[in-house]
This record gives C-alpha cells, structure tokens and sequence, in this order.
C-alpha cells in the first residue's frame, strides 16, 4: 500500500486583495508546522508574484492555464507564464470553469497536459451535480469525466485529483464519508485500472464546503489524501484547522 502524504489547497477564486495576502504569514508557519502535510493557496493570477515570496512552507498555485504555451487567446494565461510567475502548481477542470466558460472534458484534458509539460503539479476537478447523485448515476459521471479529462501521466510533474461534488461547493452542505469513501475508492480503482502502480500514488482530494467541522472526519475516509477548500481558504482562521486536521489524520 502507498503512503501518499495528504494535501490541503486552497482556492480563493475571485476573492482576496493585495491586503489579504497577509493571511499568508499564519498559513505558512501552520504549513511549516505540519509537516506531513503539503500545503497550497490559489489566489487570482495578479496575486500569485506577490503571494510567492510570502509562501514559505506552501506552495501558489493558479486556478486556471490555456492549453497552448502562447498565441492569440486574450484573457488567458499559459502554464508556462504561471511556472514563471512563481506557480508550482494550477488548479484546472473546477466546475466553475466548466460550467461558466463551457469547459469540456476534452479542453480540461488539454489544459493538464500542458499544465503537467510545464513541471505544475496538475488538480484536475471533477464531480457530480445534484441530479445525477440523485438519479444514481454519480460515480458513472465521475468515472466518465475521470476517463476523458485526465491524460496520461508524465513524470516531471504529479497529477491531484479533486472529487468536488457540485452540489456541495459554496453551499454548506458536504458529501458525508461514506459517499466519499464511495467515490474516492471509485476514482482509486479507475486511476490503478488505467496508471497501475502509478495511479496509486495519485492522490484524490475532496472539496466542497470542506471546513474546519468535517475535515477530520473526511480525512480518515481511505484514499481521501486531503482536500480542495474555497470559502475556507480565504482566511487564516478557517484553515489552519483543516491543516491541522490533515496532520492528525
Ligand atoms: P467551497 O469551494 O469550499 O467554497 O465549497 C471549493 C471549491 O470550489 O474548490
């Protein structure tokens, strides 16, 4: 069995200022303290030069890259240009991309693999919404996403993935253990069908109003390895908890 350490990132989204970079200099000393932990913030792309040299302990990471390296795509950013600003990791496939901006399968696809060429660690998103959970077809829609969203694996950089049901992002309600442990053992089995032994080193995130309350409970599901936190990440506060619940699960 591998040992994967656990992950805790954080999405901003559209949030945070210049002032708010200041809830860095708590998040990297708990980073530092937690050292079996792998710690990130994805702030808006205008933050991250800023955020890099207040990180240490964590890594910044963006929350979004064009599958080309350059061209006439205005508005977007390539992996390369975050790898230069300082990112270490991007966040791609988040249901709000998909859902705001048509993202399918196939461009989140592309999106990683020119995130993992360019040595990012990759978050590839994936998850359900409300009705295809209650129809019953929610691990057949991840597995589906799952099969035409993640390419195959290169070794300069690591591939996350993050279960983030949509139903429970920025809502207060969170998937319970068991439809994590449900999910995350779905994703472990499709990651080790396809990858073998690599895809067992692949860690499997959960997010969606992931807080301080329920992390620790969502941590000790086998194979969740950590978790993806929005409206948690912005401050300080709210979490360092779920940094410290990762280190004690
Ligand atoms: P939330 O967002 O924690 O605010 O639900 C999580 C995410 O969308 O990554």
């Amino acid at each position: 069995m591998h040992v994967r350490r656990k992950l805790v990132a954080g999405n901003w989204k559209m949030n945070g200022s210049r002032a708010a970079l200041a809830e860095l200099a708590a998040i990297a000393a708990a980073a530092r303290e937690a050292s079996g932990v792998d710690v990130a913030i994805c702030p808006p792309f205008t933050l991250i030069p800023l955020a890099v040299p207040r990180a240490g302990g964590l890594s910044i990471g963006g929350q979004d890259c064009h599958a080309e390296a350059s061209g006439a795509h205005t508005g977007d950013v390539s992996a390369q240009l975050l790898a230069e600003a300082g990112a270490r990791l991007v966040i791609v496939g988040h249901s709000e991309r998909r859902a705001d901006h048509g993202e399918t399968d196939g461009a989140v696809r592309a999106k990683a693999e020119a995130a993992l060429a360019a040595g990012l660690q990759t978050i590839l998103c994936v998850g359900e919404v409300e009705e295809e959970r209650i129809a019953g077809g929610h691990v057949e829609k991840v597995l589906f996403q799952l099969e035409h969203s993640v390419p195959e694996l290169r070794r300069e950089a690591e591939l996350v993935i993050a279960y983030e049901p949509v139903w429970a992002i920025g809502t207060g309600r969170t998937a319970t253990p068991d439809d994590a442990a449900e999910m995350h053992a779905a994703i472990r089995r499709a990651l080790t069908e396809r990858f073998g032994d690599a895809g067992a080193r692949v860690r499997i995130l959960y997010g969606g109003s992931c807080n301080a309350k329920n992390a620790e409970a969502l941590f000790a599901v086998p194979d969740v390895d950590g978790g993806l936190a929005g409206g948690a990440s912005l401050t300080a506060d709210a979490f360092i908890p779920i940094i410290q619940a990762a280190a004690r699960s």
